[in-house]
């Protein structure tokens, strides 16, 4: 493998010195960008796309043909891992994600198994393929959804507003919840290493709904079992520590419990201020976000102004990297996430002194 010309990305995460402040998107890949649009529909459907090795580097690439990004997310999706349980995946048009089995009786939840990791080659296919593709240019994030996210989609079918089904289980039959996540932690543990064995540089893990549960249940039903997959990960790879990043959303009230879980550093999302999260665990981790997404959609005046007092909130020295704090919307004017990139570049210089 060819060594990193730019490996901003990785020290940034493990608070060694940069000279600005590194930047990818939540989502960077995606159907904002009419040349994803166009592989999309080359592919077929996304699934399709995600199971196709040279087109998903292709999509994984594109943004980083248009933006000075400086890393690379692994294409694909955090419902991979179900569907490779045999919950059937599917994508209902204008309706998300959907699987043909959900996990509502007691039955079909006893009967999870873990999947076979040769389900899931197509994965470990496509980050090898990015890796050679990226020639060292860019670090590659892999990524994995969090149990009880998973466990989200799993009971539900699919998306949900309120969590009714999977809440009515966690507050009746605790023990059947706790069993899917178990496997679940247990998954995503084989699954982000598999993806480490294969090239990934550093890994995320998205808890989209962690931050819908109380503080107990968050600690009990989420926190736990992400603190669980963090203590199983390989930490060195081909020389070089792999940073974990944990994103809970909606999880600022619970940075401390986040930062003692063993991850190297934490997302978050547009509703904590960026400065005060540092003076409460900056010490412990580094931080990743938290620009709105929906200020994209902004004039660049007001992006740029609302970048420079993200950068500002959190002040000088290393140990931030720029993101969203989410994904970028679909409806995002490609330039506008230009605007962005280009200022984190040029306005975090003066925050740092090598
Ligand atoms: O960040 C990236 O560029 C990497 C790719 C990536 C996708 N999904 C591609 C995708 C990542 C990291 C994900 C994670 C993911 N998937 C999450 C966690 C992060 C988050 O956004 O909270 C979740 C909850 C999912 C589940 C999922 N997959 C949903 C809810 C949807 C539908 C979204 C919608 O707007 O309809 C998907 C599909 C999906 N995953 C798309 C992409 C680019 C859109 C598919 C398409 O082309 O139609």
């Amino acid at each position: 493998m060819s060594p990193l010309k730019n490996d901003t990305f990785l020290r940034a995460l493990l608070k060694q010195p940069v000279d600005y402040t590194p930047v990818w998107m939540m989502r960077q890949a995606g159907r904002y960008l009419p040349e994803y649009r166009a592989t999309r529909a080359k592919a077929g459907s996304f699934l399709d796309l995600c199971k196709n090795t040279e087109l998903a580097t292709e999509v994984t690439i594109q943004p980083l043909e248009r933006f000075d990004l400086d890393a690379a997310i692994l294409f694909s999706d955090i419902l991979t891992v179900p569907d490779a349980m045999g919950l059937g995946l599917y994508f209902a048009e204008g309706e998300g994600p959907k699987f043909e089995r959900p996990l509502q009786h007691e039955d079909d939840i006893r009967r999870l198994q873990l999947p076979d990791m040769a389900a899931l080659s197509y994965v470990f296919d496509a980050v090898s393929s990015i890796r050679r593709a990226l020639d060292g240019r860019v670090p590659l994030i892999g990524f994995s959804g969090s149990p009880f996210t998973l466990a989200c989609y799993m009971v539900e079918g699919g998306g949900s507003k309120e969590f009714r089904i999977i809440k009515s289980m966690m507050y009746s039959r605790p023990e059947l919840l706790h069993r899917i996540l178990e496997t679940n932690a247990q998954a995503v543990t084989a699954y982000l290493n598999e993806q480490i064995k294969a090239g990934a540089q550093a890994v995320q893990i998205f808890d989209t709904w962690g931050g819908v549960l109380s503080g107990e249940a968050f600690e009990t039903f989420s926190l736990h079992y992400m603190r669980q997959i963090v203590a199983g990960l390989i930490r060195e790879y081909e020389g070089r520590t792999i940073p974990v990043i944990l994103f809970t959303k909606g999880g600022g009230q619970w940075l401390e419990k986040m930062a003692a879980s063993g991850a190297d550093a934490l997302g978050l999302d547009w509703t904590c201020d960026i400065g005060q999260a540092r003076s409460r665990v900056g010490s412990q981790v580094a931080l990743q976000g938290n620009f709105d997404p929906f200020a994209l959609f902004g004039t660049p005046e007001r992006i740029e102004e609302e970048v420079a007092r993200i950068l500002a909130g959190f002040g000088t020295g290393s140990g931030h990297v720029f993101n969203l704090g989410h994904g970028i919307n679909q409806h995002t004017p490609p330039e506008h996430a230009k605007v962005l990139v280009d200022a984190v570049h040029r306005l975090s210089r003066q925050y740092h002194h090598g």
